[in-house]
């Protein structure tokens, strides 16, 4: 790899050439300059992966060069050259973060340490440098391989299977039904080195015992009635990819062991032979299941379960994610609208309203059928309330019959919250929600205008009438606080975890 240049900052032009015709026959790109303003100057406009600073330079000393860079984040490793009368300051320049320092006069014994410290400096460099990359890369992510989210949940996710995938080590993918399991695996699977490589997906639960085991062991001919010819496993067939194991609380207590030794001694024998076969497998597994207590309750071997979540990637539900609800409906509904050959601008106010604050207990696979069918009973342009709500919650059978209003909320947000709620279960009706909750028909839509725009209610005597609109309202409308547009609070967001090193 090409190193990142070198720039040396120092006023005596006897130091410069010297250490530049070094460092140049040492294979490094050099610039020099001649004072710490110049210095400064050429660090913001170009990439050095190093600058060798003499403290007492014009202009800007080397000190404060250290500070411009430290505030400019200007990732540039730093290291000074002093004389011996100010060592003290580079002791200081170290301890604000300077990489080392270096003693005048420099001698063969010095130049010999400075030979090695570049290197080590522009190491620190490029390794900062890379995860700098990795962390603006993953920053305002939306998309990573066929998972779209965008919450700082999801980003965490991203960043795990980044930092795992290139292993071999085995990941256990925990979460609710529909919360995109299988999808994480397979951008476990497309982002290492084995993507060219099968993969290959079982469930567990939806095979009966002597399939599943016929499935992922292969068998010999004769190896039962009816095995009229050699049949070779997933462990086999998959050699230099991947196994998903989906479901894998499910194994029946003699696959896994047997699965056990296939992982400890990376091995496998078919049904009905002798023979050893070597295999080079990388595994993933998947469960909904509460382990701790199928390990409690003896269904699953406790040594099983710590070979397959040598990592762990817990999935948080789609509920806690508010910030991901949107993009998928989004997108679900362009990529539906696309396949159905109908033109739609959106969902409407009402149909969003409920769209964030139902529950999704079927997570992502619920969203995307509920956008699907809404997609297709559409009649207009946008989709309503009437398009995504599922007949079974209309009748508010979608909402927890309580409203919980966490301690702390203003009169306002909870008032918000209730016509919120009232409005989604009943379909989005103002008028009955104006009823039940006893308030008039204006108050409900101004509720709801101040959630969908963001700004508060004014005063109700002085909210703006639908038939006043060219005059100025009485009361200015006051500007509302964040929080009092954000959807219904949701618990927080569960940050998945990565475990490493059992
Ligand atoms: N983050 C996501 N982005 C896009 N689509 C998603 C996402 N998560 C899930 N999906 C979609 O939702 C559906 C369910 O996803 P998946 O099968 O991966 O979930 P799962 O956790 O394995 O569910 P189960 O536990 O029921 O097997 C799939 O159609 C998948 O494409
Ligand atoms: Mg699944």
């Amino acid at each position: 790899m090409k190193h990142a240049k070198i720039l040396i900052a120092d006023d005596e032009a006897a130091i410069t050439t010297g250490l530049s015709a070094i460092l140049e026959d040492a294979g490094y790109a050099v610039d020099v300059v001649s004072d710490g303003q110049k210095a400064l100057e050429a660090l913001i406009a170009e990439r050095y992966g190093v600058v060798l600073a003499d403290l007492k330079m014009p202009k800007l000393d080397g000190l404060t060069l250290l500070g411009e860079l430290q505030q400019r984040k200007i990732p540039t490793e730093c290291i000074i050259i002093t004389g011996q009368a100010t060592v003290d300051s580079a002791v200081q320049a170290m301890q604000q973060g300077a990489y080392d320092y270096i003693e005048k006069p420099l001698n063969a014994e010095k130049l010999n340490r400075l030979k090695a410290l570049i290197p080590k400096a522009l190491d620190k460099y490029q390794v900062q440098q890379t995860n700098r990359e990795l962390a603006s890369k993953l920053e305002g992510l939306t998309h990573y391989a066929e998972l779209t989210g965008q919450s700082e949940s999801m980003r965490s996710v991203y960043q795990v299977i980044e930092a795992v995938a290139p292993s071999t080590a085995s990941v256990l993918i925990l979460g609710e039904s529909g919360t995109g399991k299988e999808l994480v695996a397979r951008a476990l699977h497309s982002k290492s080195d084995r993507a060219k490589g099968p993969f290959f997906a079982l469930n567990c639960a939806a095979l009966p015992k002597e399939i599943l085991e016929n499935e992922l062991f292969g068998h010999e001919k004769g190896a039962f009635t009816g095995s009229i010819s050699e049949k070779p496993g997933a462990f086999e067939m998959s050699s230099g990819g991947t196994i998903f194991l989906d479901e894998m609380a499910e194994m029946s207590p003699d696959i896994q062991v047997k699965l056990l030794r296939a992982i400890e001694t990376k091995q496998v024998r078919r049904l009905g032979g002798k023979k050893e076969i070597s295999v080079d497998i990388r595994i993933l597994a998947a469960t909904n299941k509460n382990l701790q207590k199928a390990i409690a309750d003896g269904e699953l071997r406790e040594d099983l379960y710590y070979r397959l979540a040598v990592v762990e990637i817990d999935l948080p539900p789609l509920r806690e994610r508010a910030d991901d609800i949107q993009l998928l409906a989004n997108e679900f509904l362009g990529r539906f609208a696309q396949q159905n050959g109908k033109t739609l601008t959106g969902f409407d106010d009402a149909a969003w309203e409920w769209v964030m604050s139902y529950h999704w207990p079927g997570n992502v696979r619920e969203l995307k059928n509920a956008v699907e069918r809404a997609v297709i009973m559409s009649r207009g342009t946008t989709i309503g309330p009437t398009d995504i709500i599922p007949r079974h919650l209309r009748n508010g059978g979608g909402m927890p019959a309580a409203l919980t209003i966490p301690m702390g909320a203003t009169a306002a947000e909870a008032r918000q919250q209730l016509v919120l709620r009232t409005f989604a279960s009943t379909q989005g009706d103002a008028e009955r929600t104006a009823k039940v909750l006893g308030l008039s028909e204006r108050e409900v839509r101004g509720e709801l205008l101040s959630i969908v725009t963001g700004e508060a209610v004014a005063d109700t005597e002085a909210a703006p009438r639908a038939d006043a609109k060219s005059q100025p309202a009485a009361a200015p409308v006051r500007p509302a606080k964040k929080k009092e547009s954000a959807p219904p609070p949701r618990p927080p967001a569960k940050k998945p975890m990565a475990k490493k090193g059992r």
